[in-house]
């Protein structure tokens, strides 16, 4: 039977101490502003995309490329489909078991970078279709993190989207400088489908390691999951910001120094598309717009992307001044090339 394997992964941001955060950070800044050179030369990411992505898939290629190393998709239908159960029968459609496939990828490559957001491949309107309890043990990251020999980078899972978390900590702290004292918003917004929480969980972990004012601002039943708010909380507290929820969407941006948007799907639905569906319906006021926006304290407006216009936020916001989601966009790369350096370097 294979070991479990004591390799250093990047699955969650939370496992790191805040230093090490902030030495990420610190890090992706200075090789934006050409302070230092990192290399990479010889080195190869398996990046293994079971969803579709526009700025991890091109990110993580240019961040190696950048570092001198080279990324090798491995996605779609040129690869087997992959069991990940124990004591299997495989006589379904599965080819070939991630006991094979994470320790043969290891001996190629030096890092393997997975995204599997399980969620979104299975209905095209919600992403919650089984239990969340299922969907939280991200069996597909877990499994390769288990029987790799190389670190293995989370490019978004069932529950986290570190790499999100730490470009935007990257563009936040590029933006204001000082993060402490400043308000951070994380606001819910209206979209015609349940999308998964991962990025959600990520960026507001990453506005508490700055030790921000953070502020959740969601309708009532689209609660975080308790564990994850819990730690939220404990982070936040670590670097001396504060955390509080808020059902007032206009109300929580009062103030605010960064807007940040997103949506997800609600808990107490899951699985339900048909009653969420209903429910999420008559929120469609749940939209950034610029009377909102007037409200803060000049704040910049954030979006992972991709994002629906005039939806989750006005075009007004997203073309105005104080938007920077082609920015936050930009520094995925920066933040990248700081966590591959660090994670696969000598
Ligand atoms: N924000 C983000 O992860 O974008 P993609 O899904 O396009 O990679």
């Amino acid at each position: 039977m294979l070991q479990q394997q004591t390799t250093t992964h990047f699955l969650n941001t939370a496992d790191l101490p805040q230093e090490e955060i902030q030495a990420l950070i610190s890090l992706a800044l200075d090789l934006k502003q050409g302070k230092v050179q990192k290399s990479l030369a010889g080195k190869t990411l398996a990046t293994l995309f079971f969803n579709p992505s526009v700025r991890t898939r091109v990110s993580f290629a240019t961040a190696m490329s950048r570092l001198g190393g080279q990324a090798l998709e491995i996605s779609g239908n040129n690869v087997w489909s992959f069991e990940y159960a124990d004591d299997v029968v495989m006589d379904g459609s599965t080819i070939e078991h991630v006991k094979e496939v994470a320790p043969v990828l290891s001996r190629y490559c030096d890092g393997l970078a997975i995204r599997c957001s399980e969620l979104v491949t299975k209905s095209t309107e919600s992403a919650s279709t089984g239990s969340w309890a299922e969907s939280k043990q991200d069996i597909v990251l877990n499994s390769f993190a288990k029987y790799a020999s190389v670190p293995v980078i989370n490019m978004e899972s069932n529950v986290y989207h570190p790499c999100q978390g730490l470009g935007d900590a990257v563009t936040i702290k590029e933006q204001l400088g000082e993060t402490k004292g400043k308000k951070y918003v994380h606001t819910w917004a209206y979209h015609p489908k349940a999308l998964p929480m991962a990025t959600t969980n990520s960026q507001l972990l990453a506005a508490c390691d700055l030790g921000m004012d953070v502020v959740l601002a969601h309708p009532q039943g689209w609660e975080l999951d308790p564990e994850i708010l819990e730690v939220a909380q404990k982070r936040v507290i670590q670097s001396g910001g504060s955390f509080s929820i808020s059902y007032d969407q206009k109300e929580a941006l009062e103030d605010a120094d960064i807007v940040c948007a997103k949506s997800w799907g609600a808990l107490p639905y899951y699985g339900n598309w048909e009653a969420e569906k209903q429910a999420r319906a008559q929120l469609k006021d749940w939209i950034v717009d610029e009377p909102k926006m007037a409200r803060t304290r000049q704040g910049k407006f954030m979006h992972c992307l991709p994002v629906r216009r005039n939806v989750e936020v006005t075009q007004g916001v997203l073309d105005g001044p104080g938007s920077i989601v082609i920015d936050e966009a930009e520094n995925r790369m920066w933040a990248q090339m700081a966590l591959l350096a660090t994670l696969l370097g000598n």
